[in-house]
């Protein structure tokens, strides 16, 4: 609870033993962090369901931000980079937009949504993390949880760490944006692969080269420069 009180904006502390889901929660309340140890309808991007067993991180942090909804995605970005800090022992790497991965398995995942319109949105972003939870069978060869890698972690220790790297990237934000995104880079796993990106549908295909200023993805092909500001990201190099 004083980890997630020391973030920049937070007023609010809410610890569940379990809830649907941490950012429904959350966007009904400002200014907090919520924290569930397991929830019963757990939600990922793009309408999916997040499993949600006891032994995983699921938080939601929201707050009340004047910043234009173009910005969002920047937080977005922000977060993922203060998860791949937190787990920097566990040589995590971040996969755009906001995946991040331990041996090459997904381990976080956020999911972030907004409240409200122009400037004055508030922003929600959830982070879930395997920590000492089992992932399905079916999820193993694309998914890991931290006690595969470290068998003595701990779920409070994981949570106060990436309450202290949200707290640390939030200060610097918006001022520092250009040093976060520059270590966003190099922690990311996505830089330099042939990709597939799909949206709704819609598919860009090519090699990610860079992520610009508000956190576009460029992907580069016989066709041209694109840049996809968001959607889900395969690797077709391997
Ligand atoms: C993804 O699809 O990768 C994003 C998963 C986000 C899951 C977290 S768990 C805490 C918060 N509450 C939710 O319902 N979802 C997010």
């Amino acid at each position: 609870a004083l980890a997630a009180l020391k973030i920049p904006g937070v007023e609010r502390y809410y610890h569940f033993d379990e809830v649907d889901s941490t950012n429904r929660f959350a966007k009904e309340v400002s200014n907090a962090v919520v924290f569930s140890e397991s929830q019963s309808s757990g939600r990922g991007r793009l309408g999916r369901r997040w499993e949600s067993e006891r032994g995983g991180v699921y938080m939601s942090l929201s707050l009340n931000m004047t910043i234009p909804v173009s910005e969002i995605p920047k937080v977005t970005l922000l977060s993922g980079l203060a998860v791949c800090r937190a787990l920097e022992d566990y040589g995590a790497r971040i996969k755009w937009p906001n995946d991040v991965l331990v041996g090459g398995k997904k381990v976080s995942g956020i999911l972030s949504e907004f409240v409200g319109e122009e400037m004055a949105a508030k922003v929600v972003v959830g982070i879930g993390v395997n920590v000492r939870n089992r992932v399905p069978d079916a999820l193993r060869d694309r998914a890991i949880s931290l006690h595969e890698v470290d068998e003595n972690v701990r779920i409070t220790e994981i949570f106060t760490r990436i309450c202290e790297q949200l707290s640390n990237l939030l200060s610097a934000f918006p001022q520092k944006w250009g040093e976060i995104l520059e270590e966003w880079k190099r922690l990311s796993d996505t830089i330099g692969r042939e990709v597939r990106v799909s949206l709704y549908g819609e598919e860009v295909v090519g090699k990610a080269v860079d992520v610009d200023a508000d956190g576009g993805l460029i992907v580069v092909s016989g066709e041209g420069r694109r840049k996809v500001i968001s959607g889900e990201c395969f690797y077709t190099n391997y």
